[in-house]
């Protein structure tokens, strides 16, 4: 089965990078497999030449007297069809709770944006894994529709560290979700990259992957793709 492969950026590449990424993956007969989610202001970079793109969070609010946030309407507006919603960078930094999560997601679904809702334990909490991602689950969706939704699942402790999760835990992780949010797409994310993803993407009970560090490289993501898609 095809994956779903999202490259989350975070805040990398400048202006000339991101033109030159585009030009390398337009190379690949696969490119428009992925979903991209650069910076705000690349978005239409991305979009205007029919790539699909998403963002990396958007503001609880509709409109108005919030500056420096920007809304789901304004990413829509440019060609978005995604968004990451309750990254651990943001619940982290951001100090995100999971009632701003949810208010996000309620605006992105009024504009009918694809959600990517990520969750995931802290290694403190490896232990309690269940009882964390139920009730971030539970708090962030509560009655919302849940059809626009897509869990992605990234364990704190295997973001940017290297250290991926053992592949029977992220079977069983993937179905605990599935049990929770019924029929939910599951995406796994924490140190994917062009040499595990052969091996995770055997993964069935894995509908996709969240890709940080490797892809901002368009060769190395590019590789990534073509595995995820062609198996
Ligand atoms: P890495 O792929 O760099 O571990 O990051 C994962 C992630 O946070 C994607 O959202």
């Amino acid at each position: 089965m095809e994956k779903i492969i999202v490259g989350n950026f975070k805040m990398n590449l400048e202006k000339e990078e991101i033109s030159n990424y585009i030009k390398q993956i337009q190379k690949n007969r696969y490119y428009k497999k992925a979903v991209y989610c650069p910076s705000f202001l690349y978005i239409p970079y991305f979009s205007e030449k029919d790539i699909p793109v998403g963002a990396q969070t958007i503001s609880s609010y509709n409109e108005g007297a919030h500056t420096g946030e920007i809304s789901a309407k304004q990413i829509k507006s440019v060609g978005a069809s995604h968004v990451i919603i309750g990254h651990s960078e943001r619940r982290n930094y951001g100090k995100e709770t999971n009632e701003e999560i949810y208010l996000k997601i309620k605006e992105a679904l009024k504009e009918n944006l694809k959600v990517i809702l990520c969750i995931g334990e802290k290694e403190e909490e490896i232990e309690k894994r269940k009882e964390v991602i139920k009730v971030q689950i539970e708090e962030s969706l509560k009655d919302l529709p849940k059809e626009n939704i897509i869990i992605a699942y990234e364990p704190i402790w295997a973001i940017g560290t290297g250290k991926v999760m053992n592949q029977e835990e992220i079977k069983k992780v993937s179905l605990t979700i599935k049990n929770i949010v019924k029929e939910s797409k599951v995406l796994y994310g924490g140190s994917v990259n062009e040499k595990n993803i052969k091996s995770l993407a055997k993964i069935e009970e894995i509908d996709g992957f969240l890709i940080g560090g490797a892809s901002i490289n368009p060769e190395v993501f590019l590789k990534i793709i073509e595995v995820a898609v062609t198996m």
